[in-house]
């Protein structure tokens, strides 16, 4: 076989078959097929897509690439979830404690962030003494103890990704709907959970811009979970606006503890109760969403959710008090409002700018090795469809460097637009994928 002819095939509009796909991506991840070559192949697959069968493909040798990870030594259906990535979507710290106090065992690996989009792993950093780096006996026996860990991902999981990923992000090839879904199906088939919950954003601070591309792609990645034998549900949900007010490490940690308490958003706690009403019917622990949704709101309402919390945060070494006292977490030291200069209702907050303007603050990193400001980001006072006065704050944004935090005061301004009329409401969750 050689990468020439591969190329040539998909260039032409052909079917790569599954012996070709498996010579690519074992050659590519080895190093023995360059990057001019691979290149070449993406942008000709970018072009000429690839069909259902080829993405599967293409999904079980990337996960092929490096370890599937064993959890039979943890009892139960364990339930994973995943988030296509959001502004301020801090939804794992609070539905992996629900989930878990509703007796689904929660064992997952997340990301960082990168570019505007925030990672749970780095969320969880903001949490002093918190650990993410755990050996897999203390992360089965963590959760066989209290129900839940939340490790970072390895380097051994699919490391065809890896490799391809950040090829794909250099070279204009990341927004292929095979591409995408092979990606984040093969790196959560390969973390062993038996059941997979996908929030599947759409919208200007998405990947997937429009409602029926996100559809669309919740479809190809909960066919391709099926296939593999993992029950899988996608959720497709609004982000034209960030999630909650909260963009930011240690502000996200602080406004899941709050939403734990009852106190959060409303978005956020829809968003939240729902993602983990799914993950309890998935984990058969309710008959239906709709019950699941009723077991995670009392277990949200009676405190119970807040405990699992808390087991989870001293499970994996951090302190705990935090969840009563925020000055525990990195502190700013400047922080500027953003102030209106029109009176009307907010109409739109881009997710995207937020994203980049947090970001820029310190929150998050252009390159794997920045280091970031746990302290950085950005509060949003008001939300679309709020009423403004001149004069009023919109927004503050927090950080330890004054210029990044004056420059980034720049940038998110540009993120809100007003109308004279009250805006139409957005629909958060648009559709479920069973
Ligand atoms: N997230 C991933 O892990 N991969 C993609 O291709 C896009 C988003």
């Amino acid at each position: 076989m050689n990468m020439n002819d591969i190329i040539y095939k998909k260039r032409e509009g052909g079917k790569l078959a599954k012996e070709e796909i498996d010579y690519f991506v074992k050659g590519y991840t080895e190093g023995k097929i360059p990057d001019y070559q691979m290149s070449a192949l993406l942008m000709a697959i970018f072009f000429q897509k690839m069909d259902q069968e080829e993405t599967y493909q293409l999904t079980n040798a990337m996960k092929l690439s490096g370890d599937v990870v064993n959890l039979s030594q943890i009892q139960g259906i364990k339930v994973d979830k995943h988030s296509t990535g959001g502004v301020g979507d801090k939804t794992t710290l609070i539905v992996a404690p629900i989930a878990a106090a509703c007796g689904v065992p929660i064992a997952k690996m997340s990301g960082r962030g990168l570019g505007f989009t925030g990672g749970t792993v780095d969320k969880m950093e903001a949490i002093p003494g918190f650990q993410t780096t755990i050996e897999a006996e203390k992360f089965i026996n963590l959760v066989n103890k209290t129900g839940i860990s939340v490790i970072g991902q390895t380097a051994h999981i699919a490391p065809a990704d890896k490799k391809i990923y950040a090829l794909r992000d250099v070279t204009s090839t990341v927004d292929n709907m095979s591409l995408i879904s092979a990606s984040i199906m093969s790196k959560k088939l390969a973390s062993g959970s038996d059941a997979i919950v996908l929030d599947v954003k759409c919208g200007d601070g998405a990947f997937m811009q429009t409602f029926e591309d996100a559809c669309e792609l919740a479809q190809w990645m909960v066919d391709l979970g099926n296939a593999d034998g993992k029950k899988t549900i996608a959720v497709v949900t609004d982000m034209n606006q960030p999630l909650g007010k909260a963009v930011g490490n240690s502000l996200e940690v602080i406004e899941a503890i709050e939403t734990l308490k009852g106190n959060g958003p409303e978005d956020i706690t829809e968003l939240s109760l729902t993602l983990a009403g799914i993950m309890i019917f998935a984990g058969g622990k309710a008959v239906s969403c709709e019950e699941g949704y009723q077991m995670a709101e009392k277990v949200l309402q009676n405190g119970e959710a807040l405990e699992k919390l808390i087991q989870f945060i001293e499970g994996q070494g951090g302190d705990s008090k935090v969840v009563n006292d925020y000055s525990l977490f990195p502190q700013y030291t400047y922080k500027q409002d953003i102030i209106s200069e029109q009176d009307g209702y907010v109409d739109k907050i881009a997710a995207r700018i937020i994203g980049l303007a947090s970001q820029h603050a310190g929150a998050g990193r252009a390159t794997k090795e920045d280091q970031i400001d746990l302290s950085a980001g950005i509060y949003l006072h008001k939300k679309v469809g709020d009423k403004v006065i001149k004069g009023e704050v919109l927004a503050t944004v927090y950080g330890t460097d004054s210029e990044k935090v004056a420059h980034s005061v720049e940038e998110a301004e540009k993120a809100f637009a007003f109308s004279a009329a009250e805006p139409e409401k957005l629909l958060l969750i648009k559709k479920i994928i069973l």
